[in-house]
């Protein structure tokens, strides 16, 4: 019967196994030689896996790509796909970053079944396709950049990963505009998705993995953009806390300790205050959560007595860092009170502590691990929760523990 042989094709399909029996080593992965990109993707590129990279147009993506592209073709052949830009474009930018790699082969095509052609063709290790916005596919009705396209292209070139082990990078632009499909629609297609942060103004990128099924996604990674393309940064330190000369900090900045993975960035926050038009109070907050800090002034009304319902109230994380854990809560509720007070905070304050609707100040993650970080660094004091009887020793670093809000603000 039709039925019997049905059967027998279907068992040719993969068997299922025990959970025991199945190779779970570390999967192989090869090292892209930027320690920081390495870092984001949890150590490497896995073969046959496919990562996307957005970010805004003109933040650098392109650079970094090719940079990878570079030094990952010191080893290994690379296809660096460019449907934006002309070849001729590709090997400017290329020379300005002193890439000159024989391995590193260029490829200006927006067709892609000529691109998959040529990736059988060439076989490289990693094919970055920089963008797959760009990209279509000839017998589909829709336009380039389309969602139909998009989807399309990018589960062609997935497919062709998985069957051959050669990784794909996609680029994809993430636009406020809405004329091209964002590159959102292809995460589920994906394995690993990292994301440029920063701004341009600023000249730090910190890339982001939001999700990797090959490692964790809390990692960062730390560029800076320069004239010779993007450098590493190693030690970040205090990289967004600026140096404020003898008259220190201005009312309305603090420190605070953020985890940006597993490691510990120190940035300063900003607030000011200034009265309004009657009836219509601003909140503009940038770097911070804007509910977050919604509730945040909400506490300081209610549980500390501050009126700002007639202020316009602006907070904002310097040099374009996003902080999202809520243990930036005291560092913003206590920017707002500095600013609120006109009265600066000393010179190399920290504050770290998450807040509590009733007021109350409550204890973070690796709290210790944030505290060490920035005496290391020299900040001479911090405000932070009470801690009871395991207290770390912090060479020259005052710590002031507070249990409620209303007892770090009687300090200011
Ligand atoms: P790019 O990588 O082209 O951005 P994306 O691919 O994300 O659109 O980077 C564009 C910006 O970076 C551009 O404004 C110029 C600047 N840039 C440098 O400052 N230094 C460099 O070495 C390079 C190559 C670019
Ligand atoms: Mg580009």
């Amino acid at each position: 019967m039709g039925r019997d042989s049905a059967t027998g094709d279907i068992a040719q399909g993969a068997e299922p196994r025990a959970i025991t029996d199945i190779d779970g080593d570390d999967v192989p992965r090869t090292s892209t030689r930027v320690g920081e990109f390495d870092r984001v993707l949890g150590g490497g590129i896995v073969p046959g896996s496919a990562i996307l990279v957005g970010g805004e147009p003109g933040i650098g993506k392109s650079t970094l790509l090719l940079q990878v592209a570079d030094a990952v073709s010191q080893d290994t052949r690379i296809l660096y796909v460019t449907s934006e830009e002309s070849a001729r474009q590709t090997k400017l930018r290329a020379s300005r970053l002193g890439i000159a790699s024989p391995n590193l082969l260029v490829l200006a095509e927006t067709n892609v079944e000529r691109i998959l052609n040529q990736i059988n063709r060439v076989e490289p290790t990693v094919v970055v396709i920089d963008s797959i916005q760009m990209i279509y596919k000839p017998d589909l009705p829709a336009a380039p950049g389309s969602v139909t396209q998009l989807r399309d292209c990018c589960m062609d070139l997935v497919y062709l990963a998985k069957q051959t082990g050669i990784a794909v990078i996609f680029v994809g632009h993430v636009t406020k505009a809405g004329t091209l499909a964002g590159p959102k629609i292809i995460e589920h297609i994906v394995d690993t998705v990292v994301y440029f942060e920063g701004d341009r103004f600023h000249s730090h990128r910190i890339v982001r993995c939001v999700k990797n099924r090959f490692g964790s996604t809390h990692e960062v990674g730390l560029f800076e953009m320069t004239g010779e393309g993007l450098r590493e940064v190693l030690d970040p330190g205090k990289l967004f806390v600026e140096q404020y000369g003898e008259g220190g900090p201005p009312s309305g900045s603090i420190i605070t300790a953020a985890m940006q993975g597993s490691r510990v960035l120190l940035v300063e926050v900003q607030a000011l205050t200034a009265s309004s038009v009657i009836g219509a109070a601003r909140r503009k907050v940038s770097g911070v959560s804007s509910d977050r800090v919604g509730m945040i002034i909400a506490v300081l009304e209610k549980r500390a007595e501050m009126r700002l319902a007639a202020d316009d109230v602006f907070v904002n994380v310097a040099g374009g860092v996003k902080v999202v854990e809520p243990a930036i809560d005291l560092a913003v509720a206590l920017a707002i009170a500095s600013a609120h007070s006109n009265r600066p905070l000393p010179q190399g304050t920290l504050a770290v502590g998450e807040l509590g609707l009733g007021g109350e100040i409550r204890s973070v993650p690796q709290l210790e691990t944030r505290l060490r970080e920035a005496s290391r660094l020299g900040l001479g004091n911090a405000i932070v929760p009470h801690m009871g009887s395991h207290i770390p020793k912090l060479g020259g670093m005052s710590l002031h523990e507070v249990r409620r809000l209303s007892q770090a603000l009687s300090d200011l």
